[in-house]
């Protein structure tokens, strides 16, 4: 693990490179700059499309994510922090209007650190995401469109499924630290949720679930990467039928 602290502006400047800000470590907000010093650049891609955050969207984005470090600090990090994220997306349009109105499928990494992950998810439409867990509690918030969530139980030897949650823009979730959920988006439109995480989401190995068997696998960057490419090609087949 390499910690960023020991290293060269070049390694900082290589990092914030590939989480695709587009920015030079210069030119980031304070807060943001603070909470990369504690990022390993070990797993810088774990599989997951990113898409670059721009410069502007950044600054939209500064006092959330300032108020969501800040909510981490309290006793219960994941409530203080879901408050954060309720008051953030009750004006659903303001936050899309803030992060961008999604075009593909991917995230957006707004925030990562050890102790906190802050992105925008955005799911073409009618986009599915296999079982799967994070090891860390998980806050939903849905700022357009809807994501069905399946939560699912580990039973004897097998998953099954125990509950759904349907969220619509202005609606939060939160996941315990032993959850595991399958995502839709059943709209003919995209769907965009910010996805917030107590804890480095990149840098953590996880399960996921095959979507017909069940069986339990390895989390596969090379998989979820490939789901992300399809379903991008599918939109775009979509689109040009
Ligand atoms: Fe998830």
């Amino acid at each position: 693990m390499f910690n960023l602290k020991d290293d060269s502006k070049t390694s900082r400047r290589g990092m914030i490179k590939t989480l695709g800000l587009g920015l030079t470590f210069a030119t980031l907000p304070s807060f943001m700059s603070s909470a990369m010093t504690e990022v390993s650049i070990d797993a810088l891609d774990h599989g997951e499309r990113i898409i670059p955050v721009k410069e502007n969207e950044l600054i939209e984005m500064q006092k959330f994510i300032e108020d969501c470090i800040t909510a981490n600090k309290e006793s219960n990090p994941q409530e203080a922090v879901k408050e954060v994220l309720a008051k953030g997306v009750s004006n659903p349009s303001a936050m899309l209007k803030a992060i961008g109105e999604p075009t593909e499928a991917g995230l957006k990494v707004f925030l990562r650190s050890k102790n906190l992950t802050i992105f925008a998810a955005s799911w073409t439409p009618q986009m599915n995401l296999m079982p799967h867990n994070h090891h860390m509690w998980a806050n939903i918030g849905i700022y357009t469109g809807r994501e069905d969530n399946i939560i699912w139980e580990r039973s004897k030897d097998k998953l099954e499924a125990n509950d759904v949650r349907c969220l619509f823009a202005g609606d939060v979730a939160t996941l315990n630290i032993n959850a595991i959920h399958s995502v839709t988006n059943p709209l003919q439109r995209f769907t965009g949720g910010l996805h917030i995480y107590g804890g480095d989401f990149f840098a953590t190995e996880r399960s996921q679930w095959n979507a017909e068997t069940l069986n339990e696998e390895p989390s596969n960057g090379d998989v979820i990467r490939n789901i992300f490419k399809k379903a991008n090609e599918q939109m775009i087949r979509m689109k040009n039928d």
